[in-house]
C-alpha cells in the first residue's frame, strides 16, 4: 500500500516536471541572429549570411537601399529562407545596401540581426554567377542562345537594364525598332540609325542579334499601304527592301523572321494581307528566296532565316497550316528555322501541347526559336494583385518550358527569348486585345529590376 502511495508520488512530481518544462519552452525567448559579412559579391548581387539559431524553422531576410530600412526591395521584404544564406540578386551594379535578418519559429519571430552594409561591384566584369540564365545555360553539354526583346533606348551604358543583359542574356530581338514600318520611310529611303544602335550594341558586347522582322501585316509603312503602282512593282518594292535590309546588315545580324504571323487564326487559312492580296499565296517563299540571296550575294552564306508565328500549340487548324507552309518552304530549301512565339498564360497551352507542335518541328530538321516568350498571369483579369498562387504557378510554367526547351535535341535548339525583361514594362499591360491593362506580371523580373519565381522557374528547368 505504502509503495503504491509512493509511485503514484513519483508520477505526480513527474508528470508536474514535465508540463513546466514545456511551459518553459514555449516562453523562451527565441534569440537574435547574427548576420555576417556578404560573400560573392558581384555587380548584380551577393550571398547574405547569418549565424544558426536554436529552435529556429525558418529566417525572414530583408535587403534595402537606406541604413534605417525606410525602402525595402520588394523581393527581398521579410524573404522567408530556411538556409542560412540567400543569394540576393537582380541588383544595381556600383550601389550601396543593406541587410539584416530575423529568426522565425512556428510560434515566434524573434528581433532584427545586425544590418550588414555592401556594395554591388561595377559592371565591367561579367561574373560568373551561377544563377544567371546565360552562366547557367552555358554550362549544359548543348547551350542555346537565351534572348531577350529589346528597345534601343534600353541600351544605355551602366544602366541596371544594360547590366542584367549583358550578364544574363546572351541573344537580343528588337521589339518593334527593326521592322519595316521604322526603318523604311520611302521607297529605297532608309532610316537605320535606332537599328544600327541595337545590332552595334549586340556586337560589341558578344550578344547574338536576331533580326526581327522583315515582313509583318502590322508592321507595313504608310508610303507601302499606299502604293499605288501595279502588283507586280509593290513586290518589287518588298524584295528591294529585303535585299537592302539583309545586306545591311550582312555578318552582322545572325538569324532574321523573314515573314511573321502568315496564317489566320480562323481555319487555318493564310491571313488576309496586304501581301497576300498584292503578291498571292507564294509571297512567303519568295521573301525567304530574297533574303537568302541578298545574304549570299553579301558573302553570309549562314544567315539563319526563320518563319515566326504564334499560338500554333493550341490551334490545331493554324499548326497545320504553318507546318504546311514550312514545308514549302523546306522543299524550296530557303528556311533555316521556326519561331514559336509563346506568349502563354499560366494555364496555356498544355505541355503535351507544346511538345506535339515542337516536336513538328523536329522532325522536319528546323531549328527552333521560342522567340516571344511571356506567361499570363491575369488574362481573366481576375485578380488585382500578383498573388503566391499565380507567382507559384507561373513559375511552375517558366519551368515547364525551359525543361521542354532544353530537351530538344542539339541541333534544333537555337533560342528562347524572353519578350521583355520588367514586368510593367510588358506589351501585355498595353495590349487592347487582352484587355486587362495595367494588370500582369508575365516575366522575369519585377519592376524593380528584382529577379521573380518566374526567372528561378527558368534556372530550375535547366536541371
Ligand atoms: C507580336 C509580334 C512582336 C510584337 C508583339 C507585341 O507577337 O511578333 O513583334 O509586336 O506582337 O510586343
Amino acid at each position: 500500500m505504502k509503495s503504491k502511495f509512493l509511485l503514484m508520488l513519483i508520477s505526480v512530481v513527474f508528470f508536474l516536471n514535465a508540463c513546466s518544462k514545456d511551459d518553459n519552452d514555449a516562453a523562451e525567448i527565441l534569440e537574435t541572429p547574427v548576420a555576417n559579412a556578404p560573400k560573392d559579391v558581384n555587380d548584380n548581387g551577393f550571398k547574405a549570411k547569418w549565424n544558426y539559431v536554436s529552435h529556429s524553422k525558418s529566417y525572414l531576410l530583408d535587403v534595402s537601399t537606406s541604413e534605417d530600412f525606410t525602402t525595402i526591395l520588394p523581393n527581398y521584404n521579410s524573404k522567408e529562407v530556411t538556409d542560412l544564406n540567400e543569394v540576393v540578386t537582380g541588383l544595381t551594379g556600383g550601389t550601396q545596401y543593406y541587410y539584416r535578418v530575423r529568426a522565425k519559429t512556428e510560434a515566434q519571430i524573434s528581433d532584427y540581426s545586425n544590418v550588414i552594409s555592401v556594395v554591388t561591384t561595377g559592371s565591367n566584369g561579367i561574373p560568373e554567377d551561377p544563377t544567371f540564365l546565360k552562366v547557367k545555360v552555358n554550362k549544359l553539354a548543348n547551350p542555346f542562345f537565351v534572348g531577350m526583346a529589346i528597345k534601343a533606348s534600353q541600351l544605355t551604358n551602366g544602366t541596371p537594364y544594360d547590366v542584367i543583359l549583358r550578364n544574363e542574356f546572351s541573344s537580343i530581338s528588337a521589339e518593334y525598332e527593326m521592322k519595316m514600318d521604322q526603318i523604311s520611310t520611302a521607297s529605297g529611303v532608309y532610316n537605320w540609325t535606332v537599328a544600327d544602335k541595337i545590332v552595334a550594341y549586340g556586337n560589341a558586347n558578344n550578344i547574338n542579334v536576331h533580326g526581327h522582322a522583315l515582313v509583318w501585316h502590322n508592321a507595313v509603312p504608310q508610303w507601302l499601304k499606299d502604293f499605288s503602282g501595279t502588283d507586280a512593282e509593290f513586290a518589287a518594292e518588298v524584295k528591294k527592301y529585303i535585299t537592302d535590309v539583309v545586306t545591311h546588315y550582312a555578318g552582322k545580324v545572325k538569324s532574321w523572321d523573314v515573314v511573321n504571323e502568315a496564317v489566320d487564326d480562323n481555319g487555318g487559312a493564310m491571313r488576309n494581307t496586304i501581301f497576300l492580296q498584292r503578291m498571292g499565296p507564294n509571297y512567303v517563299k519568295d521573301c525567304f528566296q530574297w533574303a537568302r540571296n541578298a545574304a549570299i550575294a553579301a558573302g553570309d552564306t549562314s544567315l539563319l532565316l526563320f518563319y515566326n508565328d504564334y499560338a500554333t500549340s493550341t490551334n490545331i487548324a493554324k499548326q497545320d497550316k504553318v507546318f504546311a507552309i514550312l514545308e514549302d518552304l523546306k522543299t524550296a530549301k530557303v528556311i533555316d528555322g521556326v519561331g514559336f512565339q509563346m506568349h502563354n498564360t499560366y494555364l496555356s497551352p498544355t505541355k503535351a501541347q507544346i511538345e506535339t507542335d515542337l516536336n513538328r518541328a523536329v522532325a522536319k530538321g528546323l531549328k527552333i526559336h521560342v522567340s516571344e516568350l511571356d506567361i499570363q498571369v491575369n488574362q481573366f483579369n481576375d485578380i488585382s494583385s500578383f498573388t503566391n498562387e499565380r507567382r507559384l504557378a507561373q513559375k511552375a510554367k517558366y519551368k515547364e518550358i525551359v525543361k521542354i526547351y532544353n530537351a530538344l535535341p542539339a541541333a534544333n535548339k537555337y533560342a528562347l527569348t524572353i519578350w521583355g525583361m520588367k514586368d510593367n514594362e510588358s506589351w501585355i499591360l498595353y495590349s487592347t486585345e487582352l484587355n486587362h491593362p495595367g494588370n500582369d506580371w508575365p516575366l522575369l523580373y519585377d519592376s524593380n529590376f528584382a529577379v521573380k519565381s518566374s526567372h528561378t522557374g527558368f534556372l530550375e528547368g535547366l536541371d
